[in-house]
């Protein structure tokens, strides 16, 4: 009998071991390791607007392998490679972008329950440092592909026959835009001439949102308190206000972007006042490819169509797919054709002397936009800025300055202001202009306009004035032309035989406007 119950007891506690060895063996698989989880680093934008710049960390540890996803403002990375624990690790996360991959590398560790993380923009830049704190699981999630329509032609909205003018905030003020900059911009624009040239929209670029409400629609961060009624007064001045978003879920400066919410913005859009839209595809790349972006911005071409108000729409995705080709069938009035301009002779040059090819690709209502003016930023000579504006003018380029227009020196607000010199962008046939010749640095480029007349641009490339001499025949025309140098606001003398010689500084121009 005892050896019986002994037995029984026997059975009973090896049973009872393994069940508290599965059960704590479960509760060992289902315990995350300490990295797993959501963690966020919160960090207010430095123009206290309100908002917050946003890095989401979901991370699973296995052991010593670390998996998941890094989305850092507009930026979603997978993690591809990781080293390390908790007491210390390093994880790249990589996305591919267009054709190019964009890889992004964080340090940390865990104390308490925070990672102390820092990651660099370049491997030579200082680290910046950052705590990130627990979040709820989901939050900050990449959200899914919304499906696309299927591509039809958007109808033409009319508007747009010359070039939009006016001024963009980005590249003066960036972040730092706001309402009482605005208002006072619009003052400027008004009183100071630019109106009277054609000078027309007032364009807030990127920061000015905040999230969304209950109801989904998007709201203004503190730097705008009142949108409608900014309208309200840009329009009480004779001029037109325009806004800026992406077709992501965030824009370029990790701000709330139109993703999901298309056509609800576009009502928004028209119900504060707003005249011009800027769409910009920046946090769109996580979630399409570079082929869908015709049907992605179809979208908003649809969405602001449908409204009773007149919306110029301006297409930002820096030249990619050749978006010349499909730009005006999705609705867009202008399309970017390349990256960001900055204030820089090399950039500037790059950007409008490699415009040659796309001219065919302008008409109007549809223009080629070789980014906002840098004129009067400071970067430049008067010359390179004379250079700058004329070859724009040549380009039938849209004619957005991104200066302080309160503050600018009558030689950049002569520059802005030549009338002769906007009278070839905006002239009615919309021809863009195009290389005639080129010999070394200097570059002759003619643009045929209206009722016959004919600008001519001579640039001088060099560091070095150049002597330019050129025959009719340079310019396949002959016989008797007048001309009118569009600087010197002066008739000059145009050789129906022999050469026109001129010097031009260097860096700067010379243009013409032949008529018979
Ligand atoms: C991109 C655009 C710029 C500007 C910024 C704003 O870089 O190309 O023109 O709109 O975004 O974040």
């Amino acid at each position: 009998m005892k050896t019986r119950s002994q037995i029984i007891v026997f059975i009973v506690s090896v049973l009872v071991f393994l069940s508290v060895l599965a059960a704590a063996l479960v509760k060992a698989r289902q315990s995350p390791e300490p990295l797993t989880g959501n963690w966020v680093v919160r960090t207010p934008t430095t123009n206290n607007d309100g908002t917050f710049r946003t890095t989401y960390l979901s991370l699973r540890q296995d052991g010593q392998k670390i998996t998941g996803t890094i989305r850092v403002t507009q930026f979603y990375y997978k993690i591809s490679e990781s080293t390390g624990g908790p007491d210390g690790f390093t994880l790249t996360g990589s996305m591919i972008d267009g054709k190019t991959e964009r890889k992004v590398q964080y340090e940390g560790k865990l104390v308490g329950d925070q990672l102390q993380i820092s990651t660099r923009r370049r491997p030579t830049d200082p680290p910046t440092q950052m705590v990130a704190v627990r979040a709820p699981a989901g939050e900050g999630a990449m959200p899914a592909r919304n499906p696309l329509p299927a591509l039809h032609k958007v109808r033409d909205n009319g508007l747009a026959r010359t070039p939009p003018m006016g001024w963009n905030s980005w590249n003066k003020f960036a972040s730092r835009v706001d309402d009482a900059t605005v208002r006072s911009i619009a003052d400027a624009m008004a009183t100071n001439g630019m109106k009277d040239a054609g000078y027309q929209y007032i364009n807030i670029d990127d920061t000015w949102e905040a999230g969304r409400d209950a109801q989904g629609n998007i709201q203004t961060n503190k730097k705008f308190p009142d949108m409608k009624a900014l309208a309200d007064y840009v329009h009480s001045k004779g001029l037109k206000l325009g806004i800026y978003s992406s077709p992501g879920p965030n824009t370029c400066a990790g701000y709330e972007g139109s993703y999901g919410h298309e056509e609800q913005d576009a009502r928004t859009y028209a119900a504060w006042g707003i005249d011009y839209l800027k769409y910009d595809w920046c946090g769109a790349r996580n979630l399409y490819t570079d082929e869908e972006m015709p049907q992605v911005y179809q979208i908003m071409g649809d969405a602001l169509l449908k409204q009773k108000r007149p919306i110029v729409y301006s297409l930002c995705q820096y030249g990619r797919l050749d978006v010349w080709k499909w730009g005006a069938d999705v609705g867009g009035n202008l399309w970017r054709t390349t990256g960001d301009i900055r204030d820089a002779w090399d950039s500037m040059t790059r950007i409008g002397f490699n415009q040659n090819d796309l001219a065919p690709y302008a008409k109007p209502g549809h223009w080629n936009d070789p980014d906002m003016l840098e004129i009067g930023n400071g970067a430049m000579s008067n010359d390179e800025y004379k250079t700058h504006m004329s070859l724009w003018a040549m380009l039938a380029a849209p004619l957005l300055a991104g200066n302080d227009l309160r503050s600018m020196s009558p030689e950049i607000l002569a520059i802005l202001t030549n009338k002769e010199v906007i009278a070839i962008d905006q002239d009615k046939l919309g021809k863009q202009g195009q290389r005639m010749s080129q010999s070394g640095e200097q570059e002759v480029w003619t643009r045929s306009l209206s009722g016959g007349d004919i600008a001519v641009a001579i640039f001088n490339r060099a560091k070095d004035e150049a002597k330019i001499s050129l025959r009719p025949a340079d310019l396949k025309i002959a016989g008797k032309w007048k001309a009118r140098d569009l600087w010197t606001h002066q008739d000059v003398t145009w050789p129906s035989d022999g050469e026109y010689s001129v010097t031009i500084p260097a860096h700067g121009v010379l243009m013409l406007r032949l008529s018979r």
